[in-house]
């Protein structure tokens, strides 16, 4: 593959059956830009997603409404490469290594994990949650990314990946690595739920709460009607005091490339009710033919199962060579093929 120095890489988990607007406006947007740019990998990361421990039959099929999706928003497998996580075995491989060289007190930091393991209580908290931010790194350690787009809630573990990836370089040389640098756009980094505009709008959170990008116009135009604002008229920006309108400005801006300040001018002296309802009508402009193309892929599992293969193909090749790379520096002996039978002498 041509020049590492300008591949990106990003994944997302198949952990429900519609991605949201906070997924799309704080990483997939970003994600069809940089194929202009760079060269891209793409990633539908389901070892991640079986620490939240979903039904066999739920993940198998989120993977591939996922994969859709992601091609229905505009990724283009002729030019990025598009695939499975666990098509591609140097993820839980390299993992292993970086574990042997996270600290447990680095790991125990991760804030995630933290809120996670403090609700589901030792006995609910698997390893496997514990270790997330180090197949993480894995993943992007594995293709030589220069840079990873996501959104806020991924900084700290974009954070881990680069103190990892500098130990390996001082450890093993310099070289054994490429050290990321995350790209987190501030205006869409972190959009909020409807219904409680001071946390994140997230797939575990209240479902008033979120904006799929599966959902029907009628639904969406519902959630937004009834998006908690506050107890004012004016529209402004403050997202300290009036962080539901605010977060209601922010999607209005970047799903219409139009300033705030633009947008507020217009809604001068009118009341939230008109700007929910302009607000519904761009957001069903810009999921209606996102759900309809997913759907023609849905309906096509064998185009999306061959994008998939021939994803994880060229992913394969990348990650081979760099783990190939980073084993050896770890000193394990590299497997050779066997030429002559001893064993038949
Ligand atoms: P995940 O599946 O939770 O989310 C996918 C992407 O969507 C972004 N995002 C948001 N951005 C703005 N506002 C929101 N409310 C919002 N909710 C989600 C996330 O920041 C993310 O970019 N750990 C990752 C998946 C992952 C990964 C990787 C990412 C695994 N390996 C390697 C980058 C590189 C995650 O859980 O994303």
């Amino acid at each position: 593959m041509s020049n590492p120095e300008s591949r990106a890489f990003s994944g997302i988990q198949p952990t429900a059956d519609s991605l949201h607007l906070g997924n799309y406006l704080g990483a997939l947007v970003n994600w069809v830009a940089f194929q202009d740019k760079f060269e891209c990998v793409y990633c539908v990361v389901d070892l991640h997603s079986l620490t939240v421990g979903p039904d066999p039959a739920a993940i198998r099929e989120r993977t591939r409404r996922t994969a859709a999706q992601m091609l229905a928003v505009g990724i283009d497998p002729t030019r990025s490469i598009l695939f499975v996580q666990s098509h591609v075995p140097q993820h839980t491989e390299l993992t292993w290594l970086l574990n042997c060289i996270t600290g447990f007190g680095e790991a125990s930091r991760m804030t995630q994990f933290k809120d996670k393991s403090s609700r589901r209580g030792s006995e609910g908290t698997t390893v496997g949650l514990f270790d997330y931010p180090v197949l993480m790194a894995a993943d992007i350690l594995l293709y030589d990314a220069a840079i990873v787009p996501v959104g806020e809630d991924q900084r700290q573990h974009l954070e881990l990946s680069r103190d990892l990836a500098t130990r390996l370089n001082t450890r093993y040389g310099e070289g054994t690595v490429i050290v990321p640098e995350p790209y987190i756009v501030a205006a869409t980094a972190k959009i909020q739920d409807l219904q409680d505009p001071t946390a994140k709008m997230s797939k575990s959170g209240n479902p008033g709460g979120i904006l799929e990008l599966l959902d029907s116009p009628k639904v969406l135009a519902k959630r937004i009607k009834s998006a908690v604002t506050d107890g004012e008229t004016e529209i402004r920006f403050d997202p300290a005091k009036k962080p539901g309108i605010s977060n209601l400005l922010t999607i209005y801006s970047a799903l219409t490339g139009r300033s705030i300040d633009a947008i507020v001018q217009e809604y001068q002296g009118k009341m939230y009710g008109h700007l929910k309802v302009d607000l519904a009508e761009i957001v069903v402009e810009a999921f209606t033919p996102i759900r309809e193309r997913t759907e023609q892929y849905l309906a096509e599992p064998e185009t999306l199962d061959a994008i998939l293969a021939e994803g994880a193909e060229r992913a394969g090749r990348i990650a081979q060579q760099v783990y190939g790379r980073v084993a050896d520096r770890f000193g394990l002996l590299p497997p050779r093929r066997h030429t002559t039978s001893h064993a038949s002498a």
